[in-house]
């Protein structure tokens, strides 16, 4: 019978045999699969793992701090890069949406690859790659993945000819969490929404600038915390705000605004594929639409997005 402890045991003892004495080299997102991968691998190689963590400037708010107060805690041996302002660089100017994901994921694939180069002697390329996305990538070729690249982090960047480690590559979701909690690892983290590899950059329409990823930033841990308090953030799938490339008209106290507007999104789904709006209760959103104007200077207008995936899709870009 698969339970979580016997495919810990299982997988680190496995994992012993494979590796050995050599050392694996890992991007960490924050996120759940990369997680469970690390502390996995980690259980077995201990600090001949070297975890990279990148910030890449479009993360939540106080998200890169967290992510890496969560990984000294489970005792992983992960380097934080600063990548903030290489990010904005290539960003600057750029406003299609599949032209943002190319250079997100290109600058990822660059600042790791500087990375492993101050390394020496790595044997292995560890991934959380989980089963679904092993499905996924044999089935490229379909209609639907033209629609949209996706760029998660942990593409092997070509000048390395490295072996790989893929602990949860039999694993479905659902799996990966329960390991997870087995593990210890905390459960903001394990149950966590999914959010894209390009982060807040596809949900800032058009150009991404530092001041408009920060309005997004404070804007969006309104929202999100919002959820939690109220006990709704269990209950959708997936929620975030967006920045729309529109100023409009308000009025505050005596003066008039003109500033912009965000889209709040909250679904209900099973795997992203397909999506219902949630029908969140208007006097939270309510709530949260006074929080966010009252406090974000720079927005004077939210508005809530009713449509359903398809034929929109849960990102706005
Ligand atoms: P859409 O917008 O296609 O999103 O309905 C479905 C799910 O995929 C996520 N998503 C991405 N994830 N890189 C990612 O890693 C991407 O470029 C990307 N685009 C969309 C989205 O957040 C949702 O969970």
């Amino acid at each position: 019978d698969w339970t979580p402890a016997h495919f810990i045991s299982e997988t680190v003892s496995n994992l012993k045999q494979q590796i050995g004495d050599k050392k694996v080299i890992m991007a960490l997102s924050g996120g759940v699969d990369s997680t469970v991968a690390a502390v996995l691998i980690s259980k077995a190689v201990g600090k001949n793992l070297f975890g990279i963590f990148v910030d890449n400037g479009v993360l939540r708010k106080d998200e890169f701090a967290q992510v890496i107060e969560t990984y000294k805690v489970l005792d992983l041996n992960v380097k934080g890069v600063d990548a903030r302002e290489h990010f904005y660089t290539k960003l600057a100017g750029k406003t299609d949406p599949e032209e943002k994901r190319k250079i997100i994921g290109n600058t990822f694939i660059e600042v790791f690859d500087q990375e492993a180069h101050k390394l020496t002697d790595i044997s292995f390329l560890g991934q959380g790659t989980i089963y679904p996305d092993v499905i996924e990538s044999v089935s490229v070729h379909g209609p639907s993945q033209t629609i949209k690249s996706h760029h998660n982090v942990g593409g092997l960047p070509d000048t390395m000819k490295l072996d790989l480690v893929e602990p949860l590559r039999f694993l479905f979701k659902d799996e990966v969490r329960r390991v997870g909690v087995e593990l210890g690892i905390p459960h903001d983290l394990l149950f966590r929404h999914p959010f894209p590899g390009p982060g807040l950059a596809i949900r800032i329409l058009g150009e991404v600038t530092e001041e408009k990823v920060t309005l997004l930033q404070n804007a969006d841990a309104i929202y999100i915390n919002g959820l939690k308090q109220h006990g709704l953030y269990d209950k959708v799938w997936q929620a975030g705000t967006i920045l729309l490339p529109v100023k409009s008209v308000g009025v505050m106290g005596d003066e008039r605004t003109y500033e912009f507007t965000v889209a709040l999104r909250a679904v209900t789904s099973v795997d992203g594929m397909t999506a219902d709006w949630a029908h969140l209760p208007y006097e939270f959103l309510a709530h949260i639409s006074n929080e966010i104007i009252n406090n974000v200077k720079g927005i004077n207008r939210v508005v809530y997005d009713i449509s359903s995936k398809p034929p929109a899709t849960i990102e706005w870009e």
